[in-house]
C-alpha cells in the first residue's frame, strides 16, 4: 500500500528518495513521485508504473537537499500522473504525500474549497488545498497544517513541504504508519524503517494525531492536545543484506527456501538450554486464565490462525474463535467473560486488525500480537508481543510468515498448556517436531524441478482450480488456494473436501484441476472418496499426501510429523506450485496486480 519517504539536510536527496521508494516497492503500488528542492529551484516528477519508470523520467539536473517521495496504491481515482503524489496546492506552494483514506474529504471540499480548482480525483488533494486555504487566511504554515489535520477524519500519514520554507518538513499521522529517522546532519521520514535503514538505524515512533516539524538537525513533536513533547529514538535492528534478493530471481522463491532456517531460528529463540519452551511468564499466566481465545487476523495470517486454533485447543482445552479482522471489529459477537485476544500479522500494520485492537483495548482486555515486525503498530499497542523471527518478508505473497505464525502458535500453546498441566502439551516434543518440520520443508524445497513440471501440467491454460482437504488439510487448502489465485490470477477455491458435493461440485468439468491434501488421520479415507467423486466428473487430480497415508499414484509425498503441525510441510509444495504457475503465465510474481503487502487502509 502507499509508501512515504522524505529527507532534509542531505545533498543527495533525490537518490536517497528513489532508493527508499525502491525498498517500499514490496508494499504494492501503481504510481510514484518525488518532489525535491535545492533552495533555488524545485522539481516535481511523477509517473505511472514502476519506480524504474520514475527514475527514467528524472532528468540529471534534479537535485536538492530536501524532498519527499511516494508510492501510491490507488483508492480515490485511477492510477494516473495527476493522481500520483506529491499532490500540490493550486498556487503550487505546498506539496504533500499521503498514506491513508480521508473519509470526510467531500464535506471538507464543499465547506472550504468550493472556489479551488482541483487537479486530481484524490482525497489527498483536499488536504494540501486546505493548508493553502488556511495559509491564505493569514495562518503560519504550521498553524495551517495543524488546523487541516484537526479537520480531517480517517487515516493519514502526511509529509508536507512548503516551497517558501524548504528548511522544514511537516509531518502528521493517524492510524497509518510513519516513522522519523535521525541521521548525522540530516533527518528522514518513512512508512517503514526498511526504506531508510541504509541512512540510519535510529528511529522515533509517532503516535496517532501527533504533528511533527522536522528540520535537518532537530524534530519537534506536538501531541494530540498540541503540547510539545520529547521522545527519544530507538535502534532498529535490521541488516540491509536481509532485504536483498541475493542470487534469486524473485523474493518469493528466496522466502520459500528460507523456511527451514526460520523453523531453526524459532527453535533457538523460544527454547532454553534444557529444551524447555521459553515464553514470557506473565503472558502465559494471563492466557491460561482465559475462558475463550479470539484470534483476529486477515488473509494468510487468518489462515495461520485456523491452524493455531487446533494447536491451542488441543494443548490448552481453551476454546478458540478465529475471526476475520475486517468483519469482527464492526460486528463484534457477545464476548466470553474472560477473553484473551491474539492478533496475528506479518506486517504488524494491517489497518483491519488494528481497528479491532483499538476497540479491544478500550474494553481493557489482554492482547497479544504475534508479528514479524518488532516495534510495528500492533506490536507497540498490544499488552504482549511475540516475534516471528522470519526475517523481512518482501514478496507480497506471504510464505515464511505463514509457517512462522503456525510455529509460534505451537510454542505458545505448549507453554500455556504445560502451565495448565495438559498432558498433550507435555507430551509434544515441539523442539523435535520443529526440527522434523525443517527437514520435511527442505525435502519439498529440493523438489522444485518436479513441482515446476506439475505446475505446468495442472495449471497452465486453466481459468479455475480447487484445493480440497479436511481438518487441518482444509485450513491449508484455504491458504494454498489464496497463494495460487493471488499470484497466478487463476480463480482458485479452497474447499472442505466433504462439502463439494453440496453444490460446488457442479463446477467440476473435464480437466478442472483439483489438488487434494491427505494428511488428516481421521478422514484420509473420506477424502479419497471425494477424490473419486471429482475424478468421475472429469477433474484432473493432484494428490499431496504424507508417507503415512500415501498411495502409489500420489504425485507429491511429504514426510510425516505430528498431524497438528503437518501444515508446516504441506503448504510448501502449494507455495512452489503457485510460484511456477505465476512465472509461467508471465506475471509479476513478487508484486501481483492490485495487491499491497502492508494493507494500511480499512
Ligand atoms: C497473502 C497475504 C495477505 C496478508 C494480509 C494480512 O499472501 O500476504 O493475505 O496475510 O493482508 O497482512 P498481515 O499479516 O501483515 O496482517
Amino acid at each position: 500500500m502507499c509508501g512515504i519517504v522524505g529527507i532534509i539536510g542531505n545533498n543527495n536527496a533525490k537518490d536517497i528518495l528513489i532508493d527508499g521508494l525502491k525498498k517500499l516497492e514490496y508494499r504494492g503500488y501503481d504510481s510514484a513521485g518525488i518532489f525535491v528542492n535545492n533552495g533555488q529551484e524545485d522539481f516535481l516528477v511523477k509517473e505511472v508504473g514502476k519506480i524504474k519508470e520514475l527514475e527514467n523520467a528524472i532528468s540529471s539536473n534534479v537535485n536538492g537537499a530536501m524532498g519527499i517521495g511516494h508510492t501510491r496504491w490507488a483508492t480515490h481515482g485511477k492510477p494516473t500522473v495527476e493522481n500520483a503524489h506529491p499532490q500540490f496546492s493550486e498556487d503550487e506552494r505546498f506539496y504533500l504525500v499521503h498514506n491513508g483514506v480521508i473519509t470526510n474529504y467531500e464535506e471538507l471540499k464543499n465547506t472550504y474549497l468550493s472556489n479551488v480548482k482541483f487537479a486530481s480525483q484524490t482525497d489527498t488533494e483536499v488536504a494540501v488545498q486546505l493548508v493553502s486555504y488556511f495559509s491564505k487566511q493569514g495562518m503560519s504554515t504550521l498553524e495551517a497544517f495543524k488546523k487541516t489535520v484537526n479537520l480531517i477524519k480517517g487515516s493519514y500519514a502526511f509529509g508536507m513541504v512548503d516551497k517558501k520554507n524548504p528548511d522544514e518538513i511537516f509531518v502528521a499521522k493517524n492510524k497509518s504508519p510513519l516513522l522519523i529517522g535521525l541521521g548525522d546532519g540530516f533527518n528522514v521520514i518513512c512508512s517503514d524503517a526498511m526504506a531508510m535503514i541504509e541512512q540510519t538505524n535510529q528511529f522515533v515512533e509517532l503516535m496517532d494525531k501527533e504533528v511533527v516539524v522536522l528540520e535537518k538537525n532537530s524534530y519537534t513533536i506536538f501531541d494530540k492536545d498540541d503540547n510539545e513533547i520529547q521522545r527519544n529514538s530507538y535502534t532498529v535492528d535490521l541488516d540491509p543484506d536481509d532485504i536483498s534478493k541475493g542470487t534469486y530471481e524473485h523474493y518469493m522463491l528466496k522466502e520459500i527456501d528460507e523456511q527451514p532456517a526460520v523453523m531453526r531460528k524459532i527453535s533457538e529463540s523460544y527454547f532454553d538450554n534444557n529444551d524447555d519452551v521459553k515464553v514470557e511468564e506473565k503472558l502465559v499466566n494471563d492466557m491460561a486464565q482465559a475462558d475463550r481465545i479470539y484470534i483476529v487476523a486477515a488473509g494468510t495470517s487468518y489462515h495461520a490462525g485456523l491452524v493455531g486454533k487446533t494447536l491451542i485447543e488441543e494443548m490448552t482445552d481453551i476454546p478458540v474463535d478465529v475471526k476475520v479482522a475486517s468483519e469482527f471489529g464492526y460486528h463484534m459477537p457477545k464476548l466470553s467473560k474472560h477473553p484473551f485476544f491474539i492478533f496475528l500479522s506479518q506486517s504488524g500494520e494491517t489497518a483491519d486488525s488494528r481497528q479491532v485492537l483499538v476497540k479491544v483495548k478500550e474494553l481493557n482486555l489482554p492482547t497479544l500480537t504475534i508479528t514479524n515486525v518488532k516495534d510495528s503498530t500492533l506490536w507497540r499497542e498490544s499488552t504482549y508481543q511475540m516475534q516471528l523471527f522470519a526475517g523481512p518478508e518482501i514478496a507480497v505473497a506471504s510464505t515464511k510468515a505463514y509457517t512462522a505464525q503456525i510455529a509460534i502458535q505451537a510454542v505458545l500453546a505448549k507453554a500455556v498448556g504445560e502451565k495448565m498441566n495438559s498432558q498433550k502439551a507435555k507430551e509434544l516434543d515441539l523442539k523435535e517436531e520443529l526440527a522434523l518440520a525443517a527437514n520435511g520443508m527442505q525435502s519439498m524445497v529440493d523438489e522444485k524441478e518436479m513441482l515446476k513440471k506439475l505446475a505446468h501440467e495442472f495449471f497452465i491454460n486453466q481459468a479455475h482450480a480447487f484445493y480440497i482437504g479436511r481438518g487441518v488439510d482444509y485450513d491449508v487448502s484455504l491458504e494454498a488456494a489464496l497463494k495460487l489465485k493471488e499470484i497466478s490470477y487463476i480463480h482458485t477455491e479452497g474447499f472442505a473436501a466433504g462439502e463439494l458435493k453440496h453444490g460446488t461440485i457442479s463446477l467440476i468439468e473435464e480437466g478442472t484441476p483439483v489438488v487434494a491434501f491427505i494428511n488428516d488421520p481421521n478422514t484420509s479415507e473420506h477424502t479419497r472418496g471425494n477424490i473419486k467423486e471429482v475424478q468421475a466428473r472429469g477433474a484432473n487430480v493432484l494428490v499431496i499426501s504424507n508417507e503415512k497415508y500415501k498411495q502409489d499414484s500420489d504425485q507429491i509425498v511429504l514426510s510425516s510429523i505430528n498431524e497438528m503441525l503437518e501444515p508446516l510441510i504441506s503448504i510448501i509444495p502449494a507455495q512452489i506450485l503457485a510460484y511456477y504457475a505465476s512465472l509461467e503465465r508471465g506475471n509479476d510474481v513478487d508484486q501481483p496486480r492490485n495487491l499491497a503487502k502492508s494493507v494500511t487502509v480499512e
